[in-house]
């Protein structure tokens, strides 16, 4: 065993299972390019210290560089040997430079703190990534209730009709949340933003090596403060798991509405052929598989955050083996992600709604009561008994087959007295939707602000 990082005190090598058991390379080489930056920034760090000569430190960035353009030609990668990423960079650099020289990067550091610092390293750049994706969702948002301003829908709660709504004040309800996700990840990077590099085994570096010099050359703002937190912290691989399974469950509510919203029942809206999927015996379907994985993988999403949690929950400090079991959920949520991102992108760019359908449904549901029982209130009723009148005038129309904005002026008088004709003015989509023009509200010029609103938030992410 060869590469092996360990050994000196063993009188043999790790039986099979064990070594098959403890092996990470499978799952830990995408972060072989991290540890090469990271081993950089060691080396210069054992110069500083008088621990490498000038000559040194160059043969060692040289063969660095060497061993970085083998892994991305592929030339170089892990051999079934290598226990994990760090031992198999390692072998590489020895195979470069020489037993001796390579032999000294190792000094003052251990993989405990290789591992957390390389995690977040790649944290930092999976949620720039992740947040690029979910900003192409909200623009698409965005895009369909930039051109379908002032179309009304059924606003719904419970799923019953509510009151209407704007379709454009609808989707950018999603386009918000979406943007409070991508928040959380520019805010969990302020925190990834630390740097465990120096915090060796777990009670830090010794030989004079300076972790605030390893972690500027790294691109953190500082290192950590505490080398027992820096080494046996998950927290923040927990975290990422957190905000991405929140994406997927955002994701998840957009698709369950296309799911519901593309039936025969609803025929709000047609899928592009492209972004749907046929049925192998039924040659009428198409079917919303892209809305339908939105829903499924966010069940995975949060599968990889309770996992995690488990695993991390009840471990003792500083470093465990258990902490290796933190990479490959969050790899997973990370790539199932980046998978699913632009495929509801593009589902949602394509939508094709029936607008005359959801206009005309708009009303339906006496969805306009709430208009009624607001008009008398500008008569000066109290709102307990004009919530009582229109709901009497709700069922009177329920008993007949009506819809509120049918009831004659004598219907209105049967009803309640109180209930004048003038309050037929206000039985009109148009006139309940932009009565409701507070900050945030459904009202045509506030989504119109709205979409300003969200255009801003998409240009400064
Ligand atoms: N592969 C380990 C992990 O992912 C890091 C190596 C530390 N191993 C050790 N035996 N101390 O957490």
């Amino acid at each position: 065993h060869e590469g092996r990082l360990w050994g000196g005190r063993f009188a043999g090598g790790p039986a099979d299972a064990m070594f098959a058991l403890s092996q990470s390379t499978q799952f830990d080489w995408r972060l072989a390019r991290f540890d090469l930056a990271g081993s950089r920034a060691h080396a210069r760090a054992l110069h500083r210290a008088g621990l490498l000569t000038e000559d040194e430190l160059t043969g060692m960035l040289a063969g660095l560089d060497r061993l970085e353009a083998d892994v991305v030609s592929g030339a170089f990668g892990p051999a079934p040997t290598d226990e994990d990423v760090h031992g198999a960079l390692e072998r590489g650099l020895v195979e470069r430079v020489g037993a001796e020289l390579g032999g000294r990067l190792r000094a003052g550091r251990s993989r405990n703190d290789q591992i957390a610092t390389l995690i977040r390293l790649y944290l930092r750049r999976a949620v720039r990534d992740v947040a690029a994706e979910v900003q192409m969702v909200v623009a698409a948002l965005h895009e369909q209730a930039r051109t379908h301003l002032g179309v009304p829908m059924p606003g719904r709660t419970h799923l019953q009709h509510a009151q209407p709504v704007l379709l454009s004040h609808h989707l950018l309800a999603h386009a918000w949340a979406l943007l409070r996700d991508t928040d959380r990840l520019r805010d969990l990077d302020r925190r990834l933003a630390v740097s465990p590099y120096g915090s060796a085994a777990l009670a830090g570096t010794s030989l004079g090596l300076d972790p605030t010099y390893v972690a500027r050359l790294l691109g953190f703002d500082s290192a950590v403060a505490n080398s027992i937190d820096g080494t046996a912290a998950r927290d923040l691989v927990a975290e990422a798991c957190f905000v991405l399974a929140q994406i997927g469950v955002d994701l998840s509510r957009i698709g369950e509405e296309v799911i519901l919203w593309s039936t025969h029942e609803f025929g709000f809206v047609r899928l592009a052929d492209a972004w749907s999927t046929g049925s192998s015996i039924m040659p009428q379907k198409k079917n919303p598989d892209v809305a339908e994985l939105a829903r499924g993988k966010a069940g995975r999403l949060i599968g990889n955050l309770t996992g995690l949690l488990a695993t991390l929950k009840g471990l003792p400090l500083a470093y465990n083996r258990d902490l290796q079991e933190d990479k490959e959920p969050v790899f997973d949520s990370v790539d199932q992600l980046l998978v699913l991102t632009p495929a509801v992108a593009g589902l949602v760019a394509t939508l094709t709604f029936d607008t005359e359908r959801l206009a005309s449904l708009a009303p339906r549901g006496f969805s306009l009561a709430t208009d009624v029982a607001d008009w008398l209130v500008r008569q000066r009723v109290p709102f307990a008994e004009a919530h009582h009148i229109a709901g009497a005038a709700v069922q009177f129309c329920e008993q007949r087959g009506l819809e509120l904005s049918d009831l004659t002026p004598e219907q209105l008088g049967e009803v309640s007295p109180r209930l004048g004709p003038a309050v037929l003015e206000v039985l009109s989509v148009a006139g309940s939707i932009d009565s409701r023009d507070g900050r945030g509200g459904t009202a045509t010029p506030r989504v119109g602000e709205q979409l300003a609103e969200v255009l801003d938030e998409i240009d400064d992410l």
